[in-house]
């Protein structure tokens, strides 16, 4: 029998809610699909911060980097947002990140047709979308130093730096081309060479790789038109290569092309070690602990867990098609409600997913 240990971070807001019920679907897949599933929960964010001080216990760190795979709920909490930056929920996750060298975010965005109409944008407009963003997790400006603040001449000064090393690059460019080779062979690699060096040096990597793959048509484009390009014509994307930063704003765009990002899981992996997988969405503080919160993504991270983390391709089909099942047969949650669906609240979608699993 197959026996793999996952570490569970319920973290904040709804993110226990959410985990109890991607850890009932994970024990039922697995005992219909023969393998078995010991889970081991470790504290991160405000809740850590609550048990221990910080965000990032070294026990919880040591725990995952132990795992077969993570599978994280949400972390942060406005409580935490007076404290010092080193020491709210975020860094913890941040830490998280680095500690266990994940460089690569993969963020899929899907259009699941039967939420075509929960979407702000036209059905014409979003129908057949199917890209993924490979967004850099360890470096860019979220790492980057200098960084802080001083203050000199009776003024204050905040800065950053934006860096990206060719060895970053190519490392995280390497895992979009491989991508594209097994989806549609198209890779957009976004930018803002035409103003930021570290852009340039980004732009050059990439097309220095692009000889490697001749079965991948690259193309580059700047930030800022594939925030509006993602709007006006998302289905000309299939793989997004982008930095850390603009990663996550884009990421949370392209979300919003499938009506709520309650539906998006990802992961992050590194080139050796267990992967993290979690919902792109956060800990939701204003209906955390009312049973109101959407666990799809949760589950559709979890599936993503147990195929890409665990090598368990049929039990990961099992979940989406658990997920297909609820919303095809009208079953929604409140940020998907719709006229002539039934609302349901986290627990009772947990259950409806039960029910939807094939035996
Ligand atoms: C994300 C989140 C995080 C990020 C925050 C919570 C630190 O927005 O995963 O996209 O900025 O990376
Ligand atoms: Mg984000």
């Amino acid at each position: 029998m197959r026996q793999h240990r996952v570490v569970l971070l319920p973290g904040d807001g709804i993110g226990p809610e959410i985990t109890a019920v991607a850890r009932t679907l994970l024990e039922a897949v697995a005992s219909r699909h023969d393998f078995t599933i010991s889970f081991e929960e470790q504290p991160i964010g405000g809740a850590a911060i609550d048990a221990t001080g910080e965000p990032l216990p070294e026990s919880t760190l040591t725990a995952c980097r132990g795992a077969d795979a993570v599978l994280l709920a949400a972390i942060g909490s406005p409580r935490f947002d007076s404290l010092p930056r080193q020491q709210r929920p975020e860094s913890g996750l941040l830490a998280l990140r680095s500690g266990m060298e994940l460089f690569a975010n993969l963020r899929p965005v899907k259009i699941v047709p039967a939420l075509i109409d929960a979407s702000t944008l036209r059905p014409e407009v979003i129908e057949g979308v199917d890209l993924m963003v490979v967004r850099e997790l360890t470096g860019g400006i979220y790492f980057g130093q200098p960084k802080g603040r001083v203050s000199a001449d009776g003024e204050e000064r905040g800065f950053n730096t934006m860096t990206y090393s060719s060895g970053e690059v190519d490392r995280i460019a390497k895992v979009a081309f491989e991508l594209a080779v097994q989806r549609r062979g198209q890779l957009c690699s976004v930018d803002k060479a035409n103003v930021l060096d570290v852009s340039q040096l980004w732009r050059d990597r990439v097309e220095a790789m692009a000889s490697s793959y001749p079965a991948v048509e690259v193309s580059h484009m700047y930030v800022d038109n594939a925030a509006m390009q993602l709007v006006r014509a998302p289905r000309q994307f299939d793989v997004v290569l982008t930095g850390n930063l603009f990663g996550d704003i884009l990421s949370d765009e392209a979300a919003m092309l499938t009506g709520s990002i309650g539906m998006l899981p990802s992961a992050s992996l590194g080139s050796e070690g267990p992967g993290l997988f979690e919902p792109v969405h956060g800990s939701a503080p204003d209906i955390a602990g009312q049973d109101k919160a959407n666990p799809m993504a949760m589950v559709l991270s979890a599936a993503m867990m147990l195929r890409t983390g665990l090598g368990e391709e049929s039990a990961a089909s099992a979940l989406e098609q658990a997920v297909d099942g609820v919303l095809a047969g009208g079953y929604r949650t409140g940020d998907l409600m719709a006229e002539g669906c039934t609302m349901l609240g986290c627990r009772a979608m947990g259950e409806q997913l039960l029910n939807h699993l094939s035996t």
